[in-house]
Formats: structure tokens, C-alpha cells, sequence
């Protein structure tokens, strides 16, 4: 979908389908106003994402008009834009309209500017727009909205501009990942990914380098490829770089890439293990990131890490009770081949610190345990640095990917310590798992400053999401984006 701004009065606007947000208990556009007159208060009333629409009959130079309803104004959020937008584009989709304005209401949510507010509803759109549709064959029972317009008729339209660029790149970066993360993994194996990383790193120009078996071997990155031996799936490491050579503060961001997690010798239970197809969520992420960040032209120079396997049981799979030493030289031992991820995050994690970056954010699917604790709307934020913590947070509250930060002391650590190495991969105690795994972690990035992203589950959509379809969400691009915007850019 493309997306546009239009400087124009909302009595002059013309086109199909118009859609007008208005915050309940406030007075619209005259022209609206005469439309709602005779309406009555149980049908429209501008609660949130409450629609009234008709056709406007001539009374208006376009054809259809919807209100979208925004709350009360003291109660709205800026994420109420991105909701509004997605249902424009929804409703627009379900009329077979190919094109939809949205015009900007002049008060804007509080926690908002102009920019922020455009960028907002070209998120919402954008993001409603992707659905994972590639592999249904009735190719005419689908349909796309192919324009999106945001309309205001403000001053500000080089504001408002701005935010429709940043905006745009933001989510087209996020339905990028989604459609890469979406793929199965009969497809997304670790040389595919690597195709895609390379189509990449050739339109962002990018620097990349991939490390397969025999190099990982030997550098020392066993950890890694104890998860991947099972598989019949070669692992790889892939490295893309913005602003190679460049002096500029470095930034890492690693990305959990296990193309399907069956469990391995210790397999998961049959239900619901197709969805572990999305436990490269991570590492799509990475791809997404590194994307947004060229295109933003952030003043860093920044790595992404993926650390791509397959996690299977077979013959040559790691067991449980095997010992493997990481990147690092320390020692683990697994005592659960299903806490598989923090394993080729060991190695992934080591490496990056060895790179002596300003941070490390590492993004992964890790625990289901983080799903118990905060379920579908927060991503699970364990952190060595005040700093780095904070710009997360803000960020989340920006971009409505919000995060939870949760403790790492070292009490916790004294639970993964192992009878037979210097670690072990899971704590039997079976509590905190996601601090565990966290602390796991942790043993691996040194004096680095370093965030770890559990975004298990917030990674997929199963339910009726405002904006996002079913499918991948994409989360984590838009957030780590707009940290990495906010994170110091000199040393310190
Ligand atoms: N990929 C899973 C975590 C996961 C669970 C992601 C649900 C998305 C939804 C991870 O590799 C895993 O299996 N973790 C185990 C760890 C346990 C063995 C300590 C878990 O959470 O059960
Ligand atoms: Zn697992
Ligand atoms: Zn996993």
C-alpha cells in the first residue's frame, strides 16, 4: 500500500472513501455535524473505534464517509491513531475500495505532536494492510487497498511530512519482517534466510558475512551448533553491517533464529508446535532493523547478528546431560535441549561483545514463561544499564510496543549454576524462567551494555488485533528502531 500526505479542508476533500476521527463528546466538521444531527446517541456516540458511515449524496465532494470514534479526549492514547487508521484500511478492504483518506483531527492525543500523529495513522494503515496471503491459490477472492492518504489542514504539512516518512519506513520495515517470519519452515531454513539477508544487505548496501559449520567450528561457537546437529538444516551465523568502517558509535542487535523449534530430545508436546515455525522471530527482526536503519539514516554504524538452526531429534541431535563450551570458553551443560535458544544466543551474544559495541539489544522467543507472567501486551525487558533500559521503555511507550523490565540479581544466578560445568540451561527448580534465562545470558555479554527482548508470543497474533492480522506480528522492529534513534550517539 502507498502511502501519502494531502494538505486540504475536510469540506474540500475528494475520493471515495473518507474517513473523519472524532473524539466523543466534541463537536466534528460542520459538515459532519449536519450529518450526525439525526443520529441517535446508541448508534454513534464516538466511542472508541465506534464507526457511523454513509454516503454523502452530493452534500460532499466525496462519495462515502466514515466517523471513527476516538473516546474521550482526555482518555486517549496515541496508539489510538494507529487503531483508528488500521480499521480505515480494514473498512476500505472489506468495501473493495481501493483507495482511503484519512483526515488528521486537529486535537491531537496528548503525548503527541503533529509528526508523531501522522506517523501514527501511516502505521496503523500500513500495518493493517499486510496479510499473509501468498499461499492461498484463489487469487481474486483477495483484495489489497492500494492508497492510503492522510489529510490535514494544517500549517504544518513539513511536520507532517516528516512523520509520513518515518512512519512509512517504520511499518513497511515491520511488514517486511512479518512476511519473512511468516514463511514456514519447509521454506525459512538457514540457507534461505541467508538468500534474503543477502537481497538485503545488496538494496540497503549493507556489509555481510556468513559464517557456516566449519568456520563456527572453528572459532568455537559449540553451543550453537549442539542445537543445530539434530537437524538435516546446515546452521548459519549471518552478519550484516550499516556504516561499515564509518566513525560512529557502534550498536549490535542480536536476533534469536531457530527456523523450528520441535523441542529436540526433550520434543515438545504435539499441539500448537506448528506455531514454533515463529521462533525466528528474532532474527527476522534483525532483517527488519537493519532495514528501518538504513533507511532512517541513523547516525550509528550498527551489526546485526543471526544465529540461524534448526532444533530437531534424531540420531545425531545433542541429549540431554551433554556438556558444550561456548564462543567464551565457559562450559554448559543441557539439561533440557528445548532451552535451545539461549544456547545459540551464547555464542551469538560472545561474539557481539568481542565487537566492543556502546550496547547489545538481543531480541528473542525465548520462555514461555514470560507469556505467563505478562501475556500478549508486554515484551519481558532484562537489562544490565540504566541507560539503555530507559530509551526502551520510552521507545515502547512511542511505538506502543511496550516492555516490562523484570530483575536480574545475582540470587538468581546462583539457580543456573551447574553440578558438572560452570552452567546449566535450565534451573529444575522450574521457577522464574524467564529470569533465568536472562541470567543465562547475561554470562555471555561481559561488562557490555546489554538489554534482552523476550518477545515470545507477543511475536505471533492468534487473537483480534486492532491493526495486525493474524499471523507474524513483527514486534521489536519499531521498538529497537526508535531506541537505537534515542540511544547516546557519542561515548559515555
Ligand atoms: N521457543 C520456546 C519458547 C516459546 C514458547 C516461544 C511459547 C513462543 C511461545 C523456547 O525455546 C522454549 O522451548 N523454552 C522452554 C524453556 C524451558 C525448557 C526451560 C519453555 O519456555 O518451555
Ligand atoms: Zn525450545
Ligand atoms: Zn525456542
Amino acid at each position: 500500500m502507498e502511502t501519502s500526505f494531502a494538505s486540504a479542508d475536510f469540506a474540500r476533500m475528494k475520493g471515495e472513501i473518507v474517513c473523519y476521527l472524532h473524539y466523543q463528546g466534541t463537536k466534528p466538521d460542520k459538515a459532519v455535524q449536519r450529518i450526525l444531527k439525526g443520529v441517535k446517541k446508541e448508534r454513534y456516540d464516538g466511542k472508541l473505534l465506534q464507526t457511523f458511515s454513509c454516503d454523502t449524496g452530493g452534500k460532499l465532494p466525496f462519495r462515502h464517509l466514515v466517523v471513527i470514534g476516538l473516546g474521550k479526549k482526555e482518555e486517549s492514547e496515541p496508539d489510538f491513531l494507529r487503531r483508528a487508521a488500521g480499521l480505515a484500511v480494514r473498512y476500505s478492504g472489506a468495501r473493495k475500495e481501493k483507495s482511503v483518506s484519512v483526515f488528521l483531527p486537529k486535537d491531537l492525543p496528548k503525548g503527541t505532536d503533529i509528526k508523531k500523529a501522522v506517523q501514527s495513522l501511516c502505521e496503523g494503515g500500513l500495518l493493517a494492510s499486510y496479510r499473509c496471503t501468498e499461499f492461498k491459490t484463489k487469487k481474486d477472492e483477495l483484495f489489497e487497498v492500494e492508497k492510503m492518504a492522510v489529510a490535514s489542514n494544517t500549517k504544518q504539512s513539513k511536520e507532517c511530512l516528516e512523520g509520513m516518512r518515518a512512519g512509512t519506513i517504520m511499518a513497511e520495515a515491520q511488514n517486511y519482517a512479518r512476511a519473512l517470519d511468516d514463511q514456514p519452515a519447509n521454506i525459512a531454513n538457514p540457507k534461505k534466510i541467508a538468500e534474503w539477508a543477502k537481497s538485503l544487505a545488496k538494496e540497503e548496501r549493507l556489509a555481510i558475512e556468513i559464517f557456516d559449520r566449519i568456520r563456527m567450528k572453528k572459532m568455537g561457537m559449540d553451543a550453537l551448533l549442539a542445537v543445530a546437529q539434530g537437524s538435516a538444516q546446515e546452521p548459519l551465523l549471518i552478519k550484516l553491517e550499516y556504516n561499515k568502517g564509518k566513525r560512529l558509535p557502534l550498536y549490535c542487535v542480536v536476533g534469536k533464529g531457530v527456523t523450528f523449534d520441535s523441542g529436540g530430545i526433550s520434543i515438545k508436546p504435539s499441539a500448537n508446535m506448528h506455531e514454533m515455525k515463529y521462533d525466528k522471530t528474532g532474527a527476522m527482526n534483525v532483517l527488519g532493523i537493519m532495514r528501518a536503519v538504513a533507511r532512517l539514516r541513523l547516525p550509528i554504524r550498527l551489526i546485526g547478528l543471526m544465529p540461524l538452526v534448526e532444533n530437531m531429534p534424531s540420531g545425531s541431535a545433542q541429549r540431554p546431560g551433554d556438556i558444550v563450551k561456548a564462543y567464551n570458553g565457559k562450559t554448559i551443560e543441557v539439561l533440557n535441549t528445548d532451552a535451545e535458544g539461549r544456547l545459540i544466543l551464547a555464542d551469538a551474544l560472545a561474539y557481539a561483545a568481542e565487537q566492543e559495541p556502546e550496547g547489545i539489544i538481543d531480541m528473542a522467543t525465548l520462555t514461555g514463561a514470560i507469556v505467563v507472567s505478562l501475556g500478549r501486551h508486554a515484551i519481558g525487558l532484562f537489562s544490565n544499564d540504566e541507560g539503555v533500559s530507559e530509551k526502551i521503555i520510552e521507545a515502547g511507550e512511542e511505538t506502543h510496543e511496550r516492555v516490562w523490565r523484570l530483575p536480574i540479581w545475582s540470587d538468581y544466578g546462583e539457580m543456573i549454576k551447574a553440578d558438572f560445568a560452570d552452567i546449566k540451561n535450565i534451573s529444575e527448580q522450574g521457577e522464574a524462567g524467564s529470569i533465568t534465562a536472562a541470567m543465562f545470558l547475561k554470562e555471555f555479554v561481559g561488562e557490555t551494555k546489554w538489554a534482552h527482548l523476550d518477545i515470545a508470543a507477543v511475536n505471533y497474533v492468534k487473537w483480534p488485533h486492532p491493526y495486525l492480522d493474524k499471523g507474524a506480528s513483527g514486534i521489536g522492529v519499531r521498538l529497537v528502531t526508535e531506541a537505537l534513534a534515542k540511544l547516546p550517539k557519542k561515548k559515555g
